[in-house]
């Protein structure tokens, strides 16, 4: 127990920290590059932010939050995602008096009690937009170009975009009554979350995870086929710019997204390369969530990435991700005197942005070398006391093998201009 992460969470570890760094930076460049600003939330909310804002008949807060009571018995939960707590950011700080819209991005940890598999954890990251005050299809198209541009930048080919819209709340209510006519004879043989989503919201029965209930609802009549003129308007709309600007998309009708606050376009990019949890990216629009939780009507979309089935993807696409640089050089001193010496080289170098390592384990030159080669240091130096006395020391290419003698008086200034020129 004591020495086994819980399940679900994993450790990132240094050797593929820096896969994560690099898409990490790409994603906020890109998204900075777009006008959007990185927000930071917080991990735990109060739970009645995501029964609001998520939904109460959703899998995620019926099934899957970790809820508990803090020591002043509020009643607490770890985020599920981050749309939520972004907006009741948007909210407190009267982000509304801001010129809108609004545009902020985000690269979070995000919780969530599921059954664990590959590409599905109960800690997960996810990098997200949320673009705020903005009601037009523009705004939509531009946030799905976002993470057009973000795949084709990392090289990920073949990322299908499925796209749909679930209409406003007009066009949803009566679509509801539709779909219960169509279930009225089936509920019975539905599992018990659906019989009691069938008055409450009949719409999250369509996206039911249990076999017998997907069997059920995938002949249901589409929501797409029952949105009112101004949502279908909307849509299309949204289309022709996705056209225009190249992005190809399929109009899928089953996607209804398993969270309560879309309205209109929702979005997501499907991959087939990584088995079943293969939607990489999941968004949409939300123009009723800002009121819900609190603030005046305002329009919303955005979108979440997950990172951790973004880096899977990359893998089985045979991506490289560039592999963060060995050190420049490794010090090597033999005898306490030259030790001495090397503290203050190394400290010289690393002034300089030099990346340079020396011994702090007391080893034997033997040992120092062998240590130097396994960190794949670029030079080598080797002090001993015939260097301290002629003031020179031997600077070895690790690489090519080339070897030069070197004024110790000039050996930070050559390994800057060493560096730069990449090359003894
Ligand atoms: P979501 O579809 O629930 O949407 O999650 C977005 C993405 O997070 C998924 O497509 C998936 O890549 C990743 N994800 C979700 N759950 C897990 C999990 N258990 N393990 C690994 N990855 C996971 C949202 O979260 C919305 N807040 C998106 C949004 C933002 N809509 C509008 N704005």
């Amino acid at each position: 127990m004591l020495t086994k992460a819980p399940r679900g969470t994993r450790d990132i570890l240094p050797d593929e920290v820096y896969k994560w760094n690099y898409v990490e930076k790409e994603f906020s460049e890109l998204c900075k590059r777009f006008g959007y600003k990185e927000i930071r939330i917080p991990v735990f909310e109060h739970t009645e932010l995501f029964q609001r804002g998520v939904g109460n008949t959703t899998d995620i807060v019926q099934k899957e939050m970790y809820t508990f009571l803090d020591k002043g018995g509020r009643s607490i939960t770890l985020r599920p995602e981050g749309t939520a707590g972004v907006v009741r950011s948007y909210i407190e700080h009267g982000m509304s008096s801001l010129p809108q819209p609004v545009k902020l991005f985000y690269q979070i940890s995000a919780y969530r009690y599921e059954k664990v598999q590959a590409g599905r954890y109960r800690e997960f990251h996810q990098f997200g937009v949320e673009l705020l005050g903005a009601k037009s299809p523009s705004a939509d198209a531009e946030v799905i170009s976002i993470l057009a541009l973000y795949f084709d930048r990392l090289g990920i080919k073949n990322l299908e975009l499925n796209i749909n819209s679930i209409g406003c709340p007009e066009c949803r209510s009566k679509y509801n009554e539709i779909l219960k006519d169509y279930l009225k004879d089936k509920i019975d043989s539905m599992c018990p979350t659906c019989q009691d989503r069938y008055n409450r919201n009949p719409l999250r029965i369509l996206d039911c995870k249990e076999e017998k209930c997907q069997e059920v609802v995938k002949n249901a009549p589409s929501l797409l086929d029952h949105i009112c003129d101004e949502c279908k308007k909307h849509f299309e709309a949204v289309l022709e710019r996705l056209s225009i600007m190249g992005i190809p998309f399929n109009v899928d009708k089953g996607i209804v997204r398993g969270l309560d606050y879309y309205t209109k376009t929702v979005f997501e990019f499907v991959s087939k390369n990584i088995g079943s949890q293969g939607t990489v990216c999941g968004g949409g629009r939300y123009d009723g969530l800002v009121e819900d939780c609190g603030g005046a009507p305002t329009p919303g979309i955005g979108f979440a990435l997950g990172v951790e089935r973004l880096l899977l993807e990359l893998n089985s696409q045979g991506i490289e991700i560039p592999e963060p640089e060995a050190p420049d050089i490794y010090i090597a001193s033999i005898g306490n005197k030259a030790d001495l010496i090397c503290e203050k080289l190394a400290w010289q170098l690393r002034e300089k942005n030099i990346t340079c390592i020396k011994d702090i384990m007391d080893r034997s030159i033997k040992a120092q070398m062998k240590y130097a080669d396994k960190i794949g240091a670029r030079y080598v130096l080797v002090l001993g006391d015939n260097e301290i006395e002629s003031n020179k020391a031997e600077l070895r290419d690790m690489e090519t093998g080339d070897t030069k003698v070197i004024s110790l008086d000039t050996l930070v200034d050559r390994l800057v201009k060493i560096k730069c020129e990449g090359s003894l």
